[in-house]
């Protein structure tokens, strides 16, 4: 069974395909390679295009007549969208405006969506699950909302079934270190600390050690991406099997800190992480935490990788035998 995985060349998607190739589907990418790379696409065919242009995703469908979507493709920096916020609105909104809208037209009536848990916004050390109130505080957060307002009503007029996910921090990399983050430029933190471990660049600059939190920097909660694909596996097969529609968050209810994530590399790699200071970056919020047992309970998900040592193990390897020079 051919499943399409939109921004299967980038570092969550390019998981998602390895996962699917090994649970007996045949991923079929199709990515604008704008923030993929073209060599994480290993696990089946890929058709370059780009969800802006209806004919692409047409021709997607038509070729590999894919049973059910996996959705990633998105420009996920909330940076970039404080400043940018059309970018967000048109490339994540009106990008999956068309590819829903694709998929009814050829009959394919399932599909897994990657939000965030920035559509929560920032809420006083609040545990996050799904009865929480969604107030986004950057044009990334708010985006992801609305298309999951979007699938809702798709779901009501069109019978399209979605289930999404939520994810907090998503970290680490395939065990196997085949595929793993690679961003250019690189904003995320543990790929930016294990540059610095490097020396790939001078050092890391933490954003803000005066937020309220017990050591002033940002708390995140973290989860490994494969332990994530995990969930979308389990997500798929539940569409597939003819559940309702549902929501998940993805996270594991730990909260680690930026200077956390600091100490954990220095133990991990042995090495000295050269470490600046400096301001707050816009639209970061304090804390970031799951609070929800519910893919667990529901899904039968188990986070089994998911401890910051074996992220920042799994990452390090990845990072010293991925290419730097693409
Ligand atoms: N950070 C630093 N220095 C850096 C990079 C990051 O201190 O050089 C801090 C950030 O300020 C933040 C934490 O490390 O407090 C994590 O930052 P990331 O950029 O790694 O991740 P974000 O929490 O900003 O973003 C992630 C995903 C987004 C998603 C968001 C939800 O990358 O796609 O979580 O808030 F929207």
């Amino acid at each position: 069974m051919k499943i399409l995985v939109t921004g299967g060349a980038g570092y969550i998607g390019s998981h998602a395909c390895k996962a699917l190739a090994r649970a007996g589907f045949t991923p079929v990418t199709l990515d604008n390679l704008s923030t993929g790379w073209k060599d994480a696409v290993k696990f089946g065919p890929l058709v370059e295009g780009d969800l802006s242009r209806r004919a692409d995703i047409d021709r997607a469908f038509a070729e590999h007549d894919p049973k059910a979507v996996l959705h990633f493709a998105a420009v996920s920096r909330v940076d970039e969208a404080m400043r940018d916020p059309a970018l967000y609105w048109r490339n994540n909104v009106l990008g999956s405006l068309n590819l829903v809208e694709a998929a009814l037209a050829h009959g394919c009536r399932d599909i897994v969506f990657s939000s965030t848990c920035a559509t929560y916004g920032d809420q006083d050390n609040v545990l996050l699950d799904e009865t929480t109130p969604q107030r986004p505080i950057n044009a990334y957060g708010a985006s992801k909302a609305a298309i999951e307002i979007m699938l809702r009503d798709f779901e009501a007029a069109h019978g399209l079934r979605h289930v999404i996910f939520r994810y907090f921090n998503v970290a680490g990399a395939d065990p196997d270190a085949e595929i793993g983050e690679f961003h250019r430029p690189e904003t995320h933190l543990i790929p930016i600390v294990l540059d610095a471990v490097a020396g790939k660049r001078e050092a890391i600059t933490v954003f803000g050690t005066d937020y309220p939190t017990p050591d002033g920097t940002c708390i995140r909660d973290y989860v490994h991406v494969s332990d994530l694909i995990d969930a979308h596996i389990l997500g798929l097969r539940w569409l597939l099997d003819g559940k309702p529609s549902r929501d998940f968050n993805l996270g594991t209810g730990d909260g680690f800190s930026v200077r956390e994530v600091i100490d954990a590399a220095r133990r991990v790699t042995n090495r000295d992480v050269p470490t600046n200071i400096g301001e707050r970056r816009a639209g970061d919020a304090v804390k970031l935490v799951s609070g929800s047992s519910r893919a667990r309970e529901e899904l039968g998900w188990a986070a089994t990788r998911s401890t910051m040592p074996k992220m920042i193990e799994d990452a390090w390897r990845w990072h010293q035998v991925a290419d730097y020079r693409q």
